[in-house]
């Protein structure tokens, strides 16, 4: 068996008296959609901050490609191939999609910004492969504001992309979005493996199981299930923790 890409040991989270995580262990395989899902409340956020470095556990170890990154703050995390996509929106509004996918490339290659006076643009290529990657290549002159729930998600992934991560880390990419858009992100989520890994980490259940090669069911902040999308569509656990939840 191949050595996973991400790894955690007995992960334990508190806050204060509350116990948000307990001994949460998972690997990743490369190349995976590697999602994890469970109720409101039951961690999923946390255990996405220990893993993408904005939160350091109480507990346990988190090690990427074989090194131990636990204490490894988010921005050092990045240079290792790791990124994110947050919950809230983080684009330019104001700004087109290629002039954010710009931004976001310069702000990894460290371009000088008087590049772009003289009409140089070192990042073009790579912005062209990023929109192509998202799906995006008929909108790049759009303003970003104007682009749909879910091209607006695309665009956030792109943005996370422009640090060509090995593997991404998305918090519910699909809160919030109409049934088309919903449809739409899944395609784009399901493309981006086995090229990188994706930890997905989602409360739509049925997609998840429809595009993640396993799935972590977090409760309270344990382990209930994990496994491959047949095992945990048919297991006990997990519809007992997702019984009037919504799913
Ligand atoms: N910074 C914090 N301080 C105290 N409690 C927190 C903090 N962050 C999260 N929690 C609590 O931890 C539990 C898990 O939260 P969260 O990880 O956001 O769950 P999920 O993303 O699965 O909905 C919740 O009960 C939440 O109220
Ligand atoms: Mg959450």
């Amino acid at each position: 068996m191949t050595e996973p890409l991400l790894a955690t040991q007995d992960i334990g989270v508190r806050f204060g008296d509350f116990r948000a995580l307990s001994e949460v262990t998972l690997s990743v395989m490369s190349g995976t959609v590697h999602s994890v899902i469970g109720p409101n409340g039951a961690g999923k956020t946390t255990l996405f901050n220990v893993l993408t470095g904005r939160l350091s556990p109480s507990e346990g170890r988190v090690v990427l490609a074989g090194r131990d990154v636990t204490r490894l703050p988010a921005h050092r995390r990045v240079h290792l191939g790791m990124a994110r996509s947050f919950q809230v929106t983080n684009i330019f509004p104001e700004l087109t999609v290629g002039e954010n996918l710009r931004l976001a490339l310069q702000a990894v290659s460290g371009a000088q910004p008087w590049i772009f006076w003289r009409g140089v643009d070192p990042d073009l290529g790579r912005m062209q492969a990023v929109a192509e990657e998202v799906g995006l290549t008929a909108r790049i002159s759009w303003r970003a504001g104007d682009l749909s729930h879910g091209g607006q998600r695309a665009l956030e992934i792109g943005m996370a992309l422009a640090a060509d991560p090995r593997i991404i880390f998305l918090d519910e990419p699909l809160a919030g979005m109409g049934i088309d858009d919903v449809h739409r992100t899944k395609e784009l989520i399901r493309g981006l493996a086995p090229a990188r890994t994706v930890v997905l980490i989602e409360h739509n259940m049925r997609v998840v199981l429809d595009i993640s090669e396993q799935v972590t069911v977090l409760a309270q902040g344990r382990t209930i299930a994990e496994g491959p999308p047949a095992l945990i569509r048919g297991d006990a656990a997990v519809r007992e923790a997702y019984l009037g939840s919504g799913m």
